[in-house]
């Protein structure tokens, strides 16, 4: 992962932990409307891919146990991971693409509200995106993928050689040359692996995006209430589908990109269409980006209007990240694909302990509470959630108190303790094991191996009954923490 070059090292405190009496009296501690909802606490759980499915998209018993441990900890909300809309193979990734998905998910939904003792509510997060390849051997490369254009003859100089000859002569040139023969696309299929964007509009599959993604996020959706979610998120944010028709750098020229009127249409429309599918008194809101952190990526400008505009249309909640793209993605080894958070945006994503001068806790507050202004200026409440190096009670209950966000959320202090918030809400705050952000779990993430957290995940791995890592060597599911009494 890319790391600001300044390095200065930064550790995560507990700040003051408050007695069980403060807990109760706190904001975090106090209950808030989501829509028709209501959170027991203002703590949210946001959506986190720990490689837990398999091929076929299910939900399996070791999706089960990780989200029943996060249960557990009884926080006000739990977002499952990215789950897909479209029924095609993606990998060990959470489906909800099929009415097939509905009953495995069914029994996810059941797992939370019982292993919270009915205290946490059960979000998913649905997503699209776009195909991207693996990066290829420059020699098969251009033996079998690479398309032999007329402009690439000329580049060449060779319009009259036949295609072996003009693919021998790319696999054995310096490859110092490969830029300067290749276009941008090309050289990018070859370093990096090719991948499909949004302006893409001379693919019919990528010019219909419009008139497909409405239905699907709506099918979606609607498998999602039929499994018994409290509510669907759509994932309009980092390096996928409808954040990049959100992005500055959409310029499609069909309505559907250009101006920012223009690039929110889509998010709009899908959002309409999933409100018609659920009706009006079930949950749906967005996760968004509040800056996108690339050269020529939209602005917190262009984020604050965003959601005041999902919160007109009637979104129940509007939950910010930044960040994590793949247009700064670090060049990936050959035979795996771009990982959209090794550059900077990455890094705003997902900051870690070496960081620059403004620290890796707390990146996104100023923004979301700039979003959140905007849509109370407007004369709305919805909710914003806000997540980015939260890891303890002073910090969450601050933004509460200044009104920088509603709901606070913590993705990796989580994974380092589920029990964070049930600890600190009994006055047993200093039990609380800190995430360290180390990016441990997000290395792992980055290689599709089951995420784990290295504060625990090599302890008591004799437990009886334990589900292990694919390797045996680690745990899958924190331990468990039993309240006093
Ligand atoms: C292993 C891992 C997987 C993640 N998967 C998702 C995801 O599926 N959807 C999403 O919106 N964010 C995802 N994120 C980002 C987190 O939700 C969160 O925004 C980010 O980690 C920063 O918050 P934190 O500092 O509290 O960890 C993931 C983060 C991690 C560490
Ligand atoms: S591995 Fe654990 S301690 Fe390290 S960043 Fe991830 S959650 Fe935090």
């Amino acid at each position: 992962m890319w790391k600001p070059p300044q390095r200065i090292k930064f550790h995560s405190q507990l700040g003051h932990p408050p007695s069980a009496e403060q807990a109760q009296a706190s904001r975090l501690f106090s209950p808030v409307s989501v829509g028709p909802l209501t959170l027991s606490q203002r703590t949210w759980v946001p959506a986190m891919v720990p490689w837990r499915s398999n091929d076929e998209g299910w939900v399996t018993e070791d999706v089960l146990q990780w989200y029943g441990r996060f249960a557990r900890g009884r926080p006000g909300a739990i977002v499952i991971e990215a789950t897909g809309i479209r029924d095609v193979p993606s990998g060990p990734l959470l489906r909800i693409g099929h009415d097939r998905y509905v009953e495995g998910l069914q029994r996810l939904v059941q797992t939370i509200h019982r292993e919270s003792q009915g205290h946490t509510r059960a979000l998913i997060q649905i997503i699209d995106f776009l195909n991207i390849r693996r990066r290829p051997e420059p020699a098969k490369f251009f033996e079998r993928f690479l398309r032999i254009t007329p402009r690439l003859r000329e580049a060449l100089g060779a319009q009259d050689w036949s295609e072996e000859a003009v693919r021998a002569h790319l696999s054995q040139m310096d490859p110092g040359q490969w830029p300067t023969v290749l276009d941008a696309r090309e050289w990018e299929a070859l370093h990096m692996g090719a991948r499909e964007r949004v302006t893409d509009t001379q693919w019919p599959h990528i010019q219909e995006l419009p008139q497909v993604l409405p239905a699907l996020f709506a099918a979606a959706a609607g498998r999602a209430q039929q499994a018994g979610f409290d509510g669907v998120e759509l994932h309009y944010a980092h390096a996928y589908t409808m954040a990049s028709f959100l992005s500055a750098t959409n310029v499609r020229t069909d309505g559907y990109g250009g101006g920012r009127a223009q690039r929110i249409r889509l998010p709009l429309e899908v959002y309409g269409a999933v409100r018609q599918t659920v009706g009006p008194s079930y949950v749906v809101g967005c996760r968004y980006l509040a800056e996108e952190c690339i050269d020529g990526g939209h602005t917190l400008d262009d984020a604050v209007w965003f959601g005041e505009q999902f919160a007109r249309a009637g979104m129940d909640f509007v939950s910010t990240s930044r960040g994590g793209k793949f247009d700064d993605a670090k060049q990936p080894g050959v035979g795996s694909s771009a990982y959209p958070y090794t550059g900077r945006s990455g890094y705003e994503c997902m900051p870690q302990y070496l960081s620059d001068e403004q620290g890796p806790f707390g990146r996104n507050i100023a923004a979301t509470a700039r979003i959140r202004s905007a849509i109370r200026a407007a004369g709305l409440d919805t909710p914003v959630v806000c997540t980015g190096g939260v890891h303890n009670f002073d910090m969450a209950e601050a933004m509460l108190e200044r009104g920088d966000c509603d709901i606070v959320g913590t993705a990796r202090q989580s994974l380092a303790d589920p029990d964070w918030a049930l600890k600190t809400s009994l006055g047993l705050g200093h039990q609380v094991r800190l995430c360290e952000y180390t990016n441990y779990c997000e290395g792992l993430d980055q290689k599709h191996k089951q995420v784990t957290c290295q504060l625990w995940d090599r302890q008591d791995l004799d437990e009886p009954g334990l589900r292990k890592s694919i390797d045996g060597k680690r745990r899958l599911v924190a331990p468990d923490w039993n309240p006093p009494g």
